[in-house]
């Protein structure tokens, strides 16, 4: 019997994020943006897509190798029918133990509660800013913050709270409001707000490191206006550092990818909609195992072949880059691996 699969930096596989749609209802400037992301690109058909007694079954072989913890993602994964049936499905995977769903919230408020009841247990949820005309801007001028706060009371009355709430920082653009962010979350309602460096991700967005605003710069303007205690990780290979706040009104957390890369106990795999295995946000290519599947694969044969794809894995591509300037290479695009 095969232990744990180790990679060749001897990390485990612990964590799988399943992208279940390619579709975003967004065009985040970050991400997707409207103007830059191929015009005649074209969106996985149906067809090409996992079903989701497919992805049921990756999943139970993934977890026999050791996974214990679910995402779903995007795109926008609740653009795919009949999300809270994959839920189901994948609560009942011997191992599972957290499924998590990451949305931008659009159409989280008529869906919450479905999700709720067929086994999901977290949420979370992207708010760049409170303001509604940069919350357009950042949304590629196709989200309303009032939507998403919406969503957030749909999200705690479904059973979801504390979310967690994903804010990326573009410098220029939304860290000017980071404070009313801060101020908005903190308190009563538990959510855990976090803010995300501005990644090189995918290869639309333009990313440019001027655009970064260190977390270490923003921690110390949201110290000086409410003090900060750093809290220990919840977990190993935690991606981002928790602070809490010394009135004792929460959380807030930051994930630094560009500044304080974290690829040392990264545990994490992602499974893009057509069903490629991708080691790293930031890789060229994924491992097919859509192919081997629909060919009549056993059980057996598709989890060496995961086996083998994790035992090659080298991966450490915030860690390489921050040592030197991005080369520019091909790199998955974000919305279709999700986050
Ligand atoms: P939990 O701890 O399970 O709640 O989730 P998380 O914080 O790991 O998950 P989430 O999907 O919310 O991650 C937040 C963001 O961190 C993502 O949207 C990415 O921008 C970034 N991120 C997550 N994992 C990685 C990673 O492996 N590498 C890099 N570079 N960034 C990551
Ligand atoms: N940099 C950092 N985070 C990003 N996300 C998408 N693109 C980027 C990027 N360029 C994250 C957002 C979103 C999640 C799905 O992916 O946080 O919440
Ligand atoms: Fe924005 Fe997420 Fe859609 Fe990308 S997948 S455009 S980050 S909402
Ligand atoms: Fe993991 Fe790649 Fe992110 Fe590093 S850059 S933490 S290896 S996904």
């Amino acid at each position: 019997e095969l232990g744990p699969p180790r990679d060749q930096r001897g990390r485990v596989l612990s964590d799988l994020r399943i992208s279940v749609v390619d579709r975003c209802n967004f065009r985040c400037p970050y991400c997707m943006p409207e103007d830059q992301y191929p015009r005649d690109h074209e969106f996985l058909s149906k067809a090409e897509r996992l079903r989701f007694e497919e992805i049921e079954r990756l999943a139970t072989l993934f977890a026999s190798l050791g996974v214990h913890k679910l995402r779903l993602t995007g795109g926008e994964p609740l653009l795919r029918r009949d999300l809270p049936e994959l839920v189901r499905k994948l609560a009942a995977v011997p191992g599972i133990d957290d499924i998590a769903l990451t949305t931008n919230g659009n159409l989280l408020a008529e869906q919450a509660g479905a999700l709720r009841e067929a086994g999901l247990k977290r949420i979370t949820l992207s708010v760049d800013t409170l303001d509604p005309e940069t919350f357009r801007v950042m949304s590629g001028g196709r989200g309303d913050i009032g939507t998403v706060l919406a969503a957030i009371t749909a999200a705690e009355r479904a059973g979801f709270a504390p979310l967690k709430i994903n804010c990326v920082v573009m410098r220029g653009t939304n860290d000017g409001h980071v404070l009313d962010l801060v101020e908005h979350f903190r308190g009563s309602s538990g959510h855990v707000v976090r803010f995300i460096e501005y990644m090189d991700v995918g290869t639309c967005n333009d990313w440019r490191r001027d655009l970064v605003v260190p977390s270490a710069e923003l921690r110390t303007r949201i110290a000086a206006r409410w003090p900060l205690v750093e809290l220990e990780p919840n977990y190993g290979g935690e991606v981002a550092r928790r602070y809490a706040f010394a009135d004792g009104a929460g959380e807030i957390g930051f994930i630094s990818s560009v500044t304080e890369p974290f690829c040392g106990d990264c545990t994490r795999a992602r499974l893009s909609a057509d069903g490629k295995l991708y080691t790293c946000l930031f890789a060229n290519s994924g491992h097919d195992l859509r192919g081997p599947l629909r060919a009549g694969a056993s059980d057996a044969e598709l989890s060496g072949l995961i086996r083998a794809v994790w035992n090659a894995r080298d991966d450490r591509y915030s860690e390489i880059r921050s040592e030197a300037t991005p080369v520019s290479r091909e790199h998955v695009e974000m919305y279709a691996i999700g986050g």
